[in-house]
């Protein structure tokens, strides 16, 4: 079984994120022996933000493209048939500024491809192509977000969830690492997001 672990934290040393997503591999390995992990860091190889050429490449039909748009599509073309190739997929991250760090906002941009990850019908809607990946999200933030007053300002995990439905996947585990500055829950914060990985059905 190929799972895809993509790292996110620039904190190569003391991240909460990394501990709790690597903490949960280790389970998921313990229960399925066959796994094949594939790390991709992005925080130490960081995709580079989609510009106009790229674009236009990707709006080219296959066919049609120039080999300098053959180049440009390539990297997008990697990271979707890492996508398609895992069946289980970790991810784990910090959230920054109450959202995505802008390295993962680049995976998604290079990920959501029309004709590849997701499709237009003929009466206007879309339909993801990515199907039967099992997705468990690891999010790290300083403050707690789980419940209190923060709850609403939380715009990653919603972002995730749907950006991940948008490319047809819906079974998305969010396990959050909740608090990690906060006087009253820094101390536990780990401690309870290892908890609720031991609780999780996997
Ligand atoms: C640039 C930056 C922005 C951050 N923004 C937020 C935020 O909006 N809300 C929050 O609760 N914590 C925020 N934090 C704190 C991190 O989410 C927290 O330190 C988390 O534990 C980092 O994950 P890591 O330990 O895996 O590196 C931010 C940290 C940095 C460096």
């Amino acid at each position: 079984m190929n799972l895809l672990h993509i790292k996110v934290s620039p904190n190569l040393y003391g991240s909460a994120s990394r501990e709790v997503s690597d903490y949960l591999v280790d389970r998921l390995k313990m229960k399925y022996p066959d796994i094949n992990e594939h790390v991709l860091d992005l925080s130490q190889e960081p995709l580079p933000h989609l510009d106009g050429f790229t674009i236009e490449a990707f709006f080219t039909k296959p066919e049609e493209r120039t080999e300098q748009q053959q180049n440009a599509v390539k990297l997008s073309d990697k990271m979707i048939d890492m996508l398609f190739a895992s069946e289980v997929i970790v991810l784990s991250s910090p959230m920054w500024n109450l959202g995505l760090p802008s390295v993962l906002k680049a995976w998604f941009d290079h990920v959501t491809r029309a004709g590849r990850t997701f499709k237009f019908t003929e009466t206007g809607g879309k339909v993801g192509l990515v199907k039967d990946k099992k997705v468990y999200v690891v999010m790290a933030s300083g403050s707690v977000f789980s419940s209190g007053p923060f709850v609403s300002h939380d715009q990653f995990t919603p972002y995730v969830k749907v950006a991940f439905e948008y490319i047809g996947v819906t079974d998305v585990n969010i396990v959050r690492v909740d608090g990690t500055h906060d006087p009253l829950t820094r101390k536990s914060a780990v401690p309870n997001a290892i908890s609720s990985v031991d609780e999780m059905p996997i």
